[in-house]
C-alpha cells in the first residue's frame, strides 16, 4: 500500500531525486510521507515527515547527501499524523526506516522493547523495527539487521539507513520491492516508475532476500543474500521496456484520463502473445479438472467476464471464485486443477493468499499480470505479461481492457478458433482507436454534466455484460463517491427495481446479442418507475434518454462497453470536485488483506 524509495551514488542531491522519486509513488499512498538524508557533511540524519499528498510539496533547498531514503504512506497502523509517518526512527535517533507491509507480531515486540526501557512514539507496527536493529548494534549495522528480521513476522519490505553508515539496507518477505542499478549508483523502490528517469535496467528481489548497496569512493556496490542460510546471491540484470513517459501524464490532467485515452493501444499490445505459449494454456485448460478464475476488484470482474466468455466461445465450465473466497474452496483442489489470476500489480495480497492455499494442493497456477516481476508473476507456473505500461491512476481502466482482451483471445484458443479471436480483437482495437477521440470525450462529459449531482446510480447488463455492469459500478463508486450498484439485467424484478425512483440515471449495456431485446425489456421497466435511461449501445433506442454510441464488435462488447463508462466516472469525479487519481481511503496495489 506504500510507496518506498531510495538512493545510494554519486549524485549530492539524493534527497531530492528521493522527494521525486516518491511522487512518481504517490499513487500507492498519499496520506502521508517522509524521509530520511545522511548528510554529506555531518555525517547526521536528517528527518523530514509532513501529513498530506507529497505533490502538494513545494520542495526546500536539502543538504548535499548521496543516501537517502523515503516512503509515501497509507495508513494501517496508527492514524494519520505526522509522528506516525515513515521514516521510523530508533530509540536514540540514528537508525531510519521505511517500511511497506504489516509486522503481526509488533505488539509482542513493542511490549519486550519497552521492558528494556525502549520508548515508542508513535502508533505504527513499524517503529519496533529501528529499536530492534538499535538493540542489537554493537554486532555491526549489518547483523543487528539481519537479527532484527529474524524477529519479525508478517509481510515486509523494509529499507534502512543508519547515521555515519555509507550503506542502505534492505530485505523483501511478501511486500513488493525491485532495485535499479544506474550508473556508479542504485535505486531501491517498491516500483519500477520510481527510477526510469534514471535507469532502465532492474535487478528482482524474491521474498526472504536482503540486500546491501555500499558505497565505495565515487562507486556504489551492491549484494544480495538469502535470509535463511545468509548465502550470497548472484542477480541477473533485467532491461525493461517501460519508457519514462509511459509513467508520466505529459498534457492529461490526470492519468486515470491518460490511461483510459492509453487504449487506443493497449488491446492490441495485449494480444500480441506467443502462439505457442497461448496454446499450451489453452490445452492446459482443456485438460483440467477444474479451473478457477481468480481475482479482486476491478480484476475479479475481468476473471467474472472470463467465465462467460469461456463458457459461450469453448462451452468450458469454469469457476470464478474473489481471491478474498478462494480458500473456501479448496476441498475441490488436486495436482490437476488450474488456477488462473488476474491482477495488474502482481502484488495484490488476497490473490497472493489464494496462490498459497492452492500450492498446498499442488494446483498449476496461470497469471496474467501488468507488472513484470511482480510476485505473482514469479510464484506462477506460467505467466503473460499484458503490456498495458505503467497503470498509475488508482482506478483499473487499461488494465482492464488488456485482460479481458487476453482472457478473450485464450477463450477462443480453447475453442480450436485462435485466429478468429485474434481477428475479432485486432477489429475492436481499431473501432476503439476511432472511438477515443476529443468529440466522444466531449459527449461523454455532457451526460455527466447532467447526473454529476444524483446520489445514486443503477448499471445493468446480462450476459458478459453483467460482469462490466458490475464493474462499471466499482468505477463510478470509487472515483465519482456516488453510490452505485450493478445487477444482472434480469435480477431487476427480483428486488433492486424497489430503488428506482424518479431521475435516477441507469446505465444500460447493451451489445447487439441474443440478449439486447431482454436487456432493452428491463431498460423499459426502469424507465417506467421514473429511471433516466442512458444506453451504452451500438444502436439507438427510443427507450434511451441518453444514447453513447459503441462500436459494434460482437462478443467483444465487454471490452468496448466498459470504455464510456471508465469516460463517465472520470468526469464525474471532475465535476464533484475530486481527484480521481487518488480516490479517499484506496490505493493501487492492496498487499496488505
Ligand atoms: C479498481 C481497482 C481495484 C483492483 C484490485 C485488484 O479500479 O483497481 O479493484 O482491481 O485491487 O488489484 P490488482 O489487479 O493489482 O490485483
Amino acid at each position: 500500500m506504500c510507496g518506498i524509495f531510495g538512493y545510494l551514488g554519486n549524485k549530492e542531491n539524493s534527497t531530492e531525486m528521493v522527494v521525486e522519486g516518491l511522487k512518481r509513488l504517490e499513487y500507492r499512498g498519499y496520506d502521508s510521507w517522509g524521509l530520511a538524508s545522511i548528510l554529506q557533511e555531518k555525517p547526521a540524519i536528517e528527518i523530514v515527515k509532513k501529513v498530506g499528498k507529497i505533490s502538494d510539496f513545494k520542495g526546500k533547498k536539502f543538504a548535499k547527501s548521496h543516501i537517502a531514503i523515503g516512503h509515501s504512506r497509507w495508513a494501517t497502523h496508527g492514524g494519520v499524523t505526522q509522528v506516525n509517518a515513515h521514516p521510523q526512527t530508533s530509540e536514540k535517533g540514528g537508525i531510519a526506516v521505511v517500511h511497506n507491509g504489516i509486522i503481526e507480531n509488533y505488539q509482542e515486540l513493542r511490549e519486550e522493547l519497552a521492558q528494556e526501557g525502549h520508548k515508542f512514539k508513535s502508533e505504527t507496527d513499524t517503529e519496533v523495527i529501528p529499536h530492534l536493529i538499535e538493540r542489537y548494534i554493537e554486532l555491526g549495522f549489518e547483523k543487528a539487521f539481519r537479527k532484527a528480521l529474524a524477529r519479525l513476522k508478517g509481510r515486509f519490505a523494509i529499507v534502512v539507513v543508519g547515521e555515519k553508515q555509507e550503506t542502505i539496507m534492505a530485505a523483501r518477505r511478501g511486500s513488493p520491492m525491485i532495485v535499479g542499478k544506474g550508473k556508479d549508483e542504485y535505486f531501491v523502490a517498491s516500483d519500477i516508475p520510481a527510477f526510469l528517469p534514471y535507469t532502465r535496467d532492474v535487478m528482482y528481489i524474491d521474498d526472504n532476500e536482503m540486500l546491501i548497496i555500499k558505497k565505495n569512493g565515487e562507486k556504489a556496490e551492491i549484494n544480495f543474500f538469502n535470509l535463511k542460510d545468509n548465502s550470497e546471491i548472484e542477480k541477473r540484470i533485467v532491461e525493461i521496456d517501460w519508457d519514462y513517459t509511459d509513467a508520466e501524464k505529459g498534457d492529461f490532467d490526470h492519468f486515470m484520463l491518460k490511461e483510459i485515452m492509453d487504449q487506443k493501444e493497449t488491446i492490441c499490445r495485449a494480444i500480441n502473445q506467443d502462439t505457442k505459449e497461448i496454446m499450451k494454456v489453452a490445452e492446459r485448460i482443456k485438460g483440467a479438472y477444474g479451473t478457477f478464475l481468480v481475482g479482486c476488484g476491478t480484476a475479479g470482474k475481468v476473471c467474472m467476464a472470463g467465465d462467460y466468455f469461456l463458457s459461450k466461445i469453448a462451452q468450458k465450465h469454469v469457476n470464478f471464485v474473489v481471491a478474498s473466497e478462494f480458500s473456501a474452496y479448496h476441498h475441490f483442489l488436486t495436482d490437476k486443477t488450474l488456477m488462473v489470476v488476474v491482477s495488474q500489480s502482481g502484488e495484490t495480497a488476497d490473490v497472493l493468499e489464494a496462490m498459497e492455499v492452492a500450492k498446498k494442493k499442488g494446483v498449476q497456477i496461470l497469471s496474467l499480470v501488468n507488472v513484470e516481476g511482480s510476485s505473482i508473476q514469479r510464484q506462477s507456473d506460467y505467466s503473460f505479461l499484458i503490456n498495458a505500461g505503467p497503470e498509475k491512476a488508482v482506478a483499473s481502466t487499461k488494465a482492464a481492457t488488456s485482460q479481458l482482451s487476453l482472457l478473450l483471445m485464450i477463450a477462443y484458443a480453447v475453442a480450436g478458433k485462435l485466429e478468429e479471436g485474434r481477428k475479432l480483437l485486432i477489429e475492436s482495437a481499431s473501432k476503439i482507436n476511432d472511438m477515443l477521440n476529443p468529440r466522444y470525450l466531449t459527449y461523454i462529459k455532457a451526460v455527466a454534466e447532467k447526473i454529476y449531482e444524483q446520489e445514486n446510480m443503477y448499471i445493468i447488463g446480462k450476459g458478459e455484460n453483467y460482469p462490466m455492469a458490475l464493474e462499471s459500478a466499482i468505477k463510478i463508486q470509487e472515483v465519482s463517491y456516488i453510490h452505485a450498484e450493478g445487477f444482472a439485467a434480469g435480477e431487476l424484478k427480483h428486488g433492486p427495481i424497489a430503488l428506482i425512483e424518479g431521475g435516477v440515471p441507469c446505465l444500460v449495456l447493451l451489445s447487439k446479442d441474443e440478449n439486447y431485446q431482454d436487456v432493452i425489456n428491463n431498460a423499459v421497466e426502469l424507465k417506467s418507475r421514473g429511471g433516466y435511461i442512458i444506453g451504452i449501445s451500438p444502436e439507438n433506442n427510443e427507450v434511451f434518454d441518453q444514447w453513447i454510441k459503441v462500436p459494434d464488435v460482437n462478443g467483444a462488447s465487454p471490452i468496448v462497453n466498459i470504455i464510456p463508462v471508465q469516460i463517465l466516472a472520470y468526469y464525474l469525479a471532475v465535476l464533484r470536485g475530486k481527484n480521481p487519481d487518488m480516490p479517499r481511503n484506496l490505493a493501487k496495489s492492496v498487499t496488505v488483506k
